[in-house]
């Protein structure tokens, strides 16, 4: 039985494939050298009681969670979540006495959110001496966050944190949840930079996940459509987000071919056309990552650039060449 633990999980920093999970769809993320620790002991009373560097107000959370969407303040609820929905699985959790740390920046669209759920996860497992797997970990985690936050986020960046290699993109299929890592060439460099704050609380995030939810009444799962079905959507909104889903789910094909045969040309074209569908039919972009996107493509070396993540606001990604 263990009773101290120490646990560090990275952020994540998606390549290609943005607002494609929630159908099913491809990505490719890669973890973060950025992480969240989660470090404490057992605890005799029911109570999690955890303070964090990065937050003014400690968390204490008497078990079994009751309403982890009610959990003040808001940092809690993320921790009461992933406490909830083991206790749902019927695991026992002892109480715990802890603090955080993060080297991520928080709201910066990095998945300090899924590190924090998978690091506590996976605490929690460790005190009350038990095992799950990390894709189990990553959904239990991913319905943590949907109880929590509200955001019917997917499933790729509590997957990419709990699943992912240093130094290596992780192609998700995000139906099967089938995973290949696939390593960084050497001679190419990834570059995340940071834009500006943001949270997909209260965001357009879940209308686009209704907009899909519409498209999909129409001409049935995204993941499985091609360019041909957009005759069948007559709404311009709903074209405009079902041609960004089926051409971004065979970006992530091609970046992931063009990654293998080392031409890192067409892979940055690619980061750059789905930043393009980002923006125009997707509309998840503002002027400010737009800039900054042009502004990273002047510099030397860069062949590609997109915003990443859920978007409104977060970080950019381009692709450098040594
Ligand atoms: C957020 C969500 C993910 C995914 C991205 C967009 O990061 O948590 O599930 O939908 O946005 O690709």
């Amino acid at each position: 039985m263990t009773d101290t633990v120490h646990i560090s999980v990275p952020g994540r920093v998606n390549l290609i494939g943005d607002h494609t999970d929630y159908t099913g769809g491809l990505v490719m993320p890669m973890t973060l050298d950025m992480y969240t620790t989660v470090s404490g002991t057992r605890a005799i009373e029911p109570r999690w009681l955890l303070t964090s560097h990065d937050e003014r107000e400690p968390v204490s959370i008497s078990l079994p969670v009751n309403n982890p969407a009610h959990v003040e303040p808001l940092w809690g609820r993320y921790v009461a979540g992933v406490l909830s929905e083991l206790n749902k699985l019927g695991i026992d959790i002892p109480g715990f006495t802890g603090e955080i740390n993060t080297t991520l920046p928080i709201g910066s669209g990095l998945s300090s959110s899924a590190a924090l759920e998978v690091a506590i996860a996976r605490a929690a497992l460790d005190i009350a001496n038990r095992q799950m797997s990390d894709t189990d970990i990553a959904l239990l985690c991913q319905r943590a966050e949907h109880i929590a936050s509200g955001v019917p986020c997917g499933i790729m960046d509590q997957l990419c944190v709990a699943i992912g290699k240093p130094n290596t993109a992780t192609l998700i299929d995000c139906h099967s949840l089938d995973v290949q890592h696939v390593a960084i060439p050497d001679e190419i460099e990834v570059v995340t930079r940071f834009v500006s704050h943001r949270t997909l609380v209260g965001s357009e995030y879940s209308e686009r996940v209704e907009d899909c939810r519409q498209v999909e009444a129409i001409i049935g799962p995204l993941r499985l459509a091609t360019i041909n079905d957009l005759q069948k959507i007559t709404d311009q909104r709903l074209l405009q987000r079902a041609r960004h889903v089926i051409t971004e789910n065979q970006r992530v094909r091609d970046f992931a071919a063009a990654l293998s045969q080392k031409d890192f040309a067409s892979a940055g074209r690619l980061m750059l056309a789905s930043h393009h569908s980002l923006a125009n039919d997707y509309e998840t972009s503002n002027d400010q990552m737009n800039r900054a996107v042009q502004d990273m493509m002047r510099e030397p070396g860069f062949l590609g650039a997109r915003m990443t993540g859920g978007g409104f606001g977060g970080c950019i990604v381009g692709l450098r060449r040594h």
